[in-house]
This record gives C-alpha cells, structure tokens and sequence, in this order.
C-alpha cells in the first residue's frame, strides 16, 4: 500500500518509528517531513498528508503532532479526507468500520510507540464496514444543506 506520513517537530521521533515500521512491513511510504526536531507548524505537514491522500497519490495517510489534534484539523481541510485521533484499539477499528478513515493521527506525547504501531496495524487492516455507514460518510463530502438533523443511536 501507497502511505503518506508526515509531522510536526513534536511528533518527529514516533513519525520515523512508524515510517521505519511500515517500511519493514513492505509498504511504499512517502514521507513528507519533518526531517528534524526543529520546531516547524503542524498545519503544513497535516495539509500535506491531507494532500496526498485525497489525490490518490497515497491510499492511506499517517499524521503525527503532539496531541494528534492540530494535525487532524489540518488534514481534515483536504475535501476527501476523514482523519481522526483514535485513543486506544476500539476507536481505531470504529474509525475504519463506522468512518472509513483514511488518515490516522497520533499524539506523540500520550501515545507510546509500541501502542501506535498496533493502532496503525489495525488501522490498516480493518475494512469499512458500508451499509448505513455508507450513507453517513457519503454525507460528510456533500453540501450540508441536504443533511437532515436526525439524531440517532444506532
Ligand atoms: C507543538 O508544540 C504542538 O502544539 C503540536 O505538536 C500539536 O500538539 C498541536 O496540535
């Protein structure tokens, strides 16, 4: 699989383990930056993400910041992209079943790596689950104005 990785300064270090993990996995990475712990601005490296997925030019994306939020937000500018912070295991299989996330960020600062890799694993290699999923996704790309303001639980 084509994936994009990129971060910010904070996330640099987990960025190269699981660049260096997707690598030993097989996968074409294409890494984005950073290259340092120099300080530089999230935004850049979440858009770039966001960019090269909604392009196709990668399938999936990986996105790493201090918290994992501000790179989302980044991401989550790119029409197509569905990015999301997963805190543990469960939210991560959800987020590629209910959300057909396509960029998984992390938090450098409260997600160890050995956790990240596991997430980034099973981000991977869950599949959406489609049905009335479908529907709810299909809505995240079109005009708000024809989504109805139903609640509901299911
Ligand atoms: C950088 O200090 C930090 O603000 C950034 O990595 C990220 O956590 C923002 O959401």
């Amino acid at each position: 699989m084509n994936i994009a990785i990129g971060s910010d300064h904070a996330g640099f270090r987990l960025k190269e383990e699981l660049r260096r993990h997707l690598e030993s996995a097989g996968h074409t990475v294409i890494d984005l930056g950073t290259a340092s712990e120099e300080s530089v601005d999230y935004p850049d490296y979440g858009l770039a993400v966001g960019r090269a997925v909604a392009s196709g030019q990668a399938s999936r994306g990986v996105a790493v910041c201090g918290t994992g939020i501000g790179i989302a937000i980044a991401a989550n500018k790119v029409p197509g992209v569905r990015a999301g912070t997963p805190g543990d295991l469960y939210a991560t299989r959800l987020m590629r079943e209910h959300n057909d996330a396509n960029v998984i960020a992390f938090g450098a600062r409260l997600t160890a790596a050995p956790l990240a890799i596991a997430m980034l694993d099973l981000f991977l290699e869950t599949g959406f689950a489609g049905g009335r999923h479908a529907r709810r996704v299909d809505k995240l790309d079109a005009s708000l104005s024809s989504s109805k303001n139903g609640v509901s639980n299911r």
